[in-house]
Order: C-alpha cells, then structure tokens, then sequence
C-alpha cells in the first residue's frame, strides 16, 4: 500500500500553487551523490568529532534535490547525523518546468511566473507520487542495510510533498522519530497509524494545512494517544521551512526555529535507551 494511497478526504491538501514559491539560498553543499536502490540520493557526513552514529532520512518537497534543501540536509548532519535524501522526481523536480529567462533578465524563483502554461501539474504530481509510494520503502530498506549498524536509530523529515511518507515510516517502525514541516497529501489514517513521536512545524497561515484541518489531524492523534508535538508559526507562508527570504529577519528567525525544533526532537527520542 502506497504512503499516499487509500480512500478517505485529505486533511492536508496534495501540493498546490503554494508550494511553488519562495527564496533559493546562497551556499555551497558539501555532500555527495550515489544511486541507493536505482535512486539517485545525496549523502552528506556528520563531522567526525560530532557524530552520533544515526541516520537522518530526507524526504524532499517539490522542489526536490535544490540548493535549500540540501543546505538544511548539510544542518542536520552538522548536528551530527548521517543524513541521505532520495531525489523521488528523477531529475524532474518542479523548477525544471520553466521556460529559459530571455537574455539578460533576472530569473524568478516564483515558479508561477514561469510555468508553462500548458504544463500539467497534476500529471506531473500524480506521476512522481507513484514512484515515490513505491520508492521509499525500498530506498529505506536499501539505506539501513549499506549503512545501518546494529545500534544505528533513524529519523525522518519531509517538507510538502514528503510529510505522508514521514507518516508511513512511523507507521511501520521503520523511524524512532519524525517530523514535516508544511505538509501535504495527508489523510486522517497518516495520523492514525503512527507508531513513533511526530512533529509538526506549521503556520496557521497554510494553504495545504489550514486550521480545521489541524485541529482535526490533532484530534486523530489525541484520540489515539500518539506522542507528538506542534509548532505553530503565523505570519509566514507554506514553505517557511525551506524556502524563507533569509534577508528577512522574521522568516529567518521562523526557519531555524523550525530546523531547530525538528533537531532536537531527534536528539530528544533518539538517545533514548529503547525506542
Ligand atoms: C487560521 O486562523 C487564523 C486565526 O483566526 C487566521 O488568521 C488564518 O487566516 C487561518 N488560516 C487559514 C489558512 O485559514
């Protein structure tokens, strides 16, 4: 069964215009790139003095394998993991759909202004959403055995287009701990079925995850006497996690916090004696 599959509304709405939008950050990534599994995935080490001998697992948003997100894989490594994120749109993130800027003239980053316009969205979304259902778990499985120790404990983290796949490794114990920021493609059985500790990083202020649709996700957990914790940011956008304009102090201020957050809630589960 697929992460995304089944029956059932979604409580977190599958990507829209909102996830096309935001900054591309400044930086120079420091990992590497091997196949795992037939996917193409992006490793970065811990530095030797501060690793902890555990594995975080990245689980992109539309964007995929960009700047942003491998600078915030090099973060979680920084903090000692071994951190691999699988690129589940095969070299076709969203950003390769735009036409060439004419000669001369700035790019924008704002994929809605230069999509194209016959460019199928849902195509494109349905089409990686399959690969990616069937993907994950094999790439996971492929991962725990090249570099899994017998003590070794995972983490997981997606954005956007990842958070049903955090769900479905904490579903099947595959993680001791997970989290998403701005999630998509939710539906009540992803809260349901966790086993671990989930956290969520979101702001009121998302198209994808408005407010009744928490309240009801929060519910699910409650009722099933999940351990989870909620972050809840206002005043900024779906991809505040990823994608923030790192000149404002707010939305930077809001995106290490976030960073922040989910890392220590690694930490926290993580070192614990079982689990
Ligand atoms: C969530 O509630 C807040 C406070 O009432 C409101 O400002 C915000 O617009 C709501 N967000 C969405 C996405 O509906």
């Amino acid at each position: 069964m697929g992460a995304t599959s089944n029956a059932g509304s979604y409580l977190a709405r599958p990507p829209g215009d909102c996830c096309t939008k935001g900054c591309i950050h400044e930086g120079q990534p420091r990992g590497e790139y091997e196949t795992i599994a037939g996917v193409e995935t992006y490793i970065v080490q811990p530095p030797a003095d501060r690793a902890n001998g555990h594995i975080v697992l990245y689980l992109a948003d539309v964007f995929g394998l960009y700047t942003n997100g491998l600078l915030v894989m090099d973060s979680f490594a920084n903090a000692g993991y071994l951190v691999l994120g699988l690129d589940y749109f095969c070299g076709d993130p969203i950003w390769k759909h735009r036409p060439q800027p004419e000669a001369g003239e700035e790019p924008s980053y704002d994929i809605r202004d230069w999509m194209d316009p016959d460019f199928d969205f849902h195509g494109w979304l349905n089409k990686h959403i399959a690969f990616a259902d069937e993907a994950v778990p094999r790439w996971t499985a492929a991962v725990k055995e090249q570099y899994g120790q017998a003590d070794t404990k995972y983490a997981c983290v997606g954005y956007c287009f990842g958070a049903p796949y955090v769900c479905d490794l904490l579903a099947r114990d595959v993680v001791s701990a997970g989290a998403f920021a701005h999630p998509a493609s939710l539906k009540d059985h992803h809260f349901a079925n966790i086993k671990g500790p989930l956290f969520l990083s979101c702001t009121q202020d998302d198209y994808t995850f408005p407010n009744e649709s928490r309240r009801k996700a929060l519910d699910i957990l409650h009722k099933g006497d999940k351990t989870w914790a909620l972050q809840l940011f206002t005043n900024v956008e779906h991809g505040f996690a990823l994608r923030s304009d790192l000149d404002d102090p707010y939305q930077r201020y809001v995106k290490d916090a976030s960073f922040r957050g989910i890392v220590e809630w690694f930490d926290a589960w993580l070192s614990q004696r079982s689990g």
